[in-house]
């Protein structure tokens, strides 16, 4: 990647991302919107653009630049942002888009790099082959294996232009991934994915979430990623929670030309319209009627200009949705609003894109997770908190009192019920069958059991999920509908005679394994413990070990937040990389000193990390320095060059 270039995560939610991009003409927010600049037409000049809507940053067409002598010598004495009078960072595109369009067209694979490069833009784009959703799978090779060879070629001659290399490949998942992996490979800086203009027309957006996907698991996380020809806002949300940071849009002048308008749901034409469904500047100031009867030239003008205010007022709400941690809960709205987006969601289900998404997906949200359609139950924070119940939780005993589905947190309403079962069958497992699954009373109060809103009345495939869990939850087991006194003396026949433990012991040591897994429990808590309560709330607040404070439960979503002592038994106990991030010698001493680690400093970490899991801080010689919570997964850890990775919370030594 170009020195030039800077890109680092700032907030998180889904595989999406809020970052921030560094070029040479100012540094962009992302996720964010290009709108297509025509350099022979400029209805909107950018500059406007950048005070009506907060444009940071355009794209324009460098074969159409060098194609004509006037722009052509215009923007080699002068520069690109003199040409097109914006002082922002501006992305040139190569003539892929008109040589599939139009077919052959005269440019040279180097020349128009070399030219980008001279007219001093701030990314320019290698002519890359378009892979037509039509070819075959070798044809698509074929056009593969070319764009490849153009990229090598076109990132020894980019010099301080940034560089894109768009993703080919067809529809072809595998090819997607192969082709990103060698662009990977290779020094450039962004990356676009191609070919998906005519997928996107035909709303194939179950076939575009398999493309952005398979481009996405191919390509290192620290490049932006740009969906080539997205101007629609619908596709925004669900291109976002997939990892795209760049959208670009010429659909808001090619809509105004023909006299249609964009809506957060979709486009209408104007004639069919009413009432204007809007409230932008625009809308606002005409009338429907008036607006049908303005001249055409000042129609096209407007209607782009609402189309702008749309796109990147949706641009606005991602960013909030991700801020919020609520992208996932905004894209299964978009998906009510059209039914082709259903279908790409469905995608979403399958395990291996589950299991990729969920090594994204921060370990908690500060608001609660809500219902929002049957998708829901596969979202990766509530899959991963399954895959863990199976795999990791170990229940009390073989014997299972089921209690329905009731207010949160359970363990409150329940209180009586609880103490009555514990009086005759202390070992009994406690388990709430919930509108997602079983949740054992024991971990009732983490995210995202407690924290998450369900209808009383759920879908079909909803409730097929939640018998699953159950099913496999209590498989091989005896288990009790919770029915009153029956029950109790149901229980009483199973009372044996083993050690009882106390319900905030299981508690503790059951968060511990959801949280660190099976073995970790035994690890942090071997000794007498010490539970500290809040006198206000009755939760947990702290716990400490042989008078050792290990860990304190955070109230907002039930997990743990790990204190010195705590890591320090994870470190002696489990080998590397387990739990931890490993940095380099020169950052060591600023980690002791609690410091942030920045990701340039880290050489390794544990691969089961997930954004805000809590980790130990270990140098190169597996020393401990500190325990912090990780912003990033391990593969982003490897590759950003820079921004905060961990934020520290205790470390070894106290500061000079
Ligand atoms: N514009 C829309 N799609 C593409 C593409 O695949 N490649 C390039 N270079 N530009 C595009
Ligand atoms: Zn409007």
């Amino acid at each position: 990647m170009s020195e030039f270039m800077q890109f680092e995560i700032k907030k998180r939610d889904a595989a999406g991302r809020i970052g921030r991009l560094k070029t040479r003409h100012g540094t962009v927010t992302t996720p964010t919107l290009l709108p297509v600049i025509n350099p022979n037409k400029l209805i909107i000049p950018p500059k406007e653009m950048k005070r009506l809507f907060g444009t940071e940053m355009v794209i324009t067409n460098s074969y159409i630049i060098k194609k004509h002598d006037d722009l052509r010598s215009r923007a080699l004495s002068e520069g690109v942002h003199k040409l097109i009078d914006f002082d922002g960072p501006i992305m040139t595109d190569s003539g892929t888009f008109q040589s599939y369009k139009y077919g052959d067209i005269d440019v040279d694979p180097l020349e128009i790099v070399t030219f980008q490069r001279d007219i001093d833009v701030d990314i320019g784009t290698i002519l890359d082959v378009f892979g037509t959703p039509d070819q075959t799978e070798d044809e698509a090779k074929r056009a593969v294996n070319t764009t490849v060879e153009r990229a090598k070629k076109s990132v020894l001659v980019k010099g301080h232009m940034l560089i894109a290399c768009p993703v080919q490949g067809s529809v072809y998942p595998r090819l997607r991934e192969t082709c990103a992996k060698k662009l990977g490979e290779l020094d450039a800086d962004f990356h676009p994915i191609g070919g998906v203009v005519p997928i996107m027309e035909q709303q194939r957006y179950a076939t575009l979430t398999r493309i952005i996907l398979a481009s996405k698991k191919g390509l290192p996380p620290n490049r932006p990623v740009h969906l080539f020809g997205a101007g629609h806002p619908l596709v925004f949300p669900l291109a976002v929670a997939l990892g795209c940071d760049i959208f670009d849009s010429s659909a808001y002048i090619k809509y105004a030309l023909e006299d249609r308008m964009i809506h957060p749901w979709g486009t209408s034409h104007l004639q069919d319209l009413e009432e204007l469904p809007c409230s932008c500047p625009i809308c606002s100031k005409y009338t429907i009627s008036e607006l049908k009867k303005v001249e055409k030239k000042e129609r096209i003008r407007l209607l782009s200009e609402h189309n702008l205010h749309i796109s990147f007022g949706e641009i606005r709400t991602i960013r909030n949705a991700i801020a919020q941690g609520v992208l996932w809960e905004h894209v299964e709205q978009k998906a009510s609003m059209n039914p082709a987006l259903q279908d790409a969601l469905k995608e979403l289900e399958k395990p291996s894109n589950n299991h990729w998404l969920e090594q994204f997906e921060p370990m908690v949200k500060n608001r609660a997770l809500f219902y929002t359609g049957h998708h829901t139950t596969y979202r990766p924070e509530i899959t991963r908190m399954y895959h863990r119940l199976f795999n990791w939780y170990k229940p009390s005993s073989d014997i299972i009192v089921l209690l329905p589905e009731s207010v949160k947190p359970y363990h409150l309403t329940y209180e009586t019920v609880i103490s009555d079962i514990q009086s005759v069958c202390p070992q009994a497992e406690i388990v709430v069958d919930s509108m997602m699954g079983p949740v054992p009373i024991v971990i009732d109060e983490m995210y995202p059991f407690a924290q998450s809103i369900f209808p009383q009345c759920i879908d079909k495939d909803t409730s097929h999920m939640r018998s699953k869990r159950l099913n496999r939850f209590t498989r091989g087991k005896t288990k009790l509908q919770w029915a009153g006194n029956n029950t109790l003396k149901e229980l009483e026949r199973y009372m044996n005679s083993e050690p009882v433990v106390s319900m905030d012991e299981k508690r503790v040591r059951a968060v511990a394994t959801m949280q660190f897994g099976p073995d970790a429990a035994e690890v942090l808590f071997d000794g007498p413990l010490h539970i500290v309560k809040s006198k206000n709330t009755g939760k947990i607040r702290n716990v400490y070990c042989n008078s050792d404070h290990i860990v304190s439960m955070r109230a907002g979503d039930g997990l743990f937040t790990l204190k010195k002592s705590g890591g320090k038994k994870l470190h002696k106990h489990f080998s590397s990389p387990r739990f931890r991030v490993i940095v380099s010698a020169d950052a060591a001493p600023f980690v002791e000193e609690g410091k942030s680690v920045f990701s340039k400093f880290i050489c390794d970490a544990d691969n089961d990390l997930r954004p805000l899991d809590e980790c130990i801080v270990v140098d190169e010689k597996d020393r401990f320095l500190a325990v912090g919570r990780c912003l990033l997964n391990r593969m982003e850890m490897i590759s950003f060059p820079s921004g905060q990775a961990v934020k520290i919370r205790e470390h070894e030594k106290e500061s000079k």
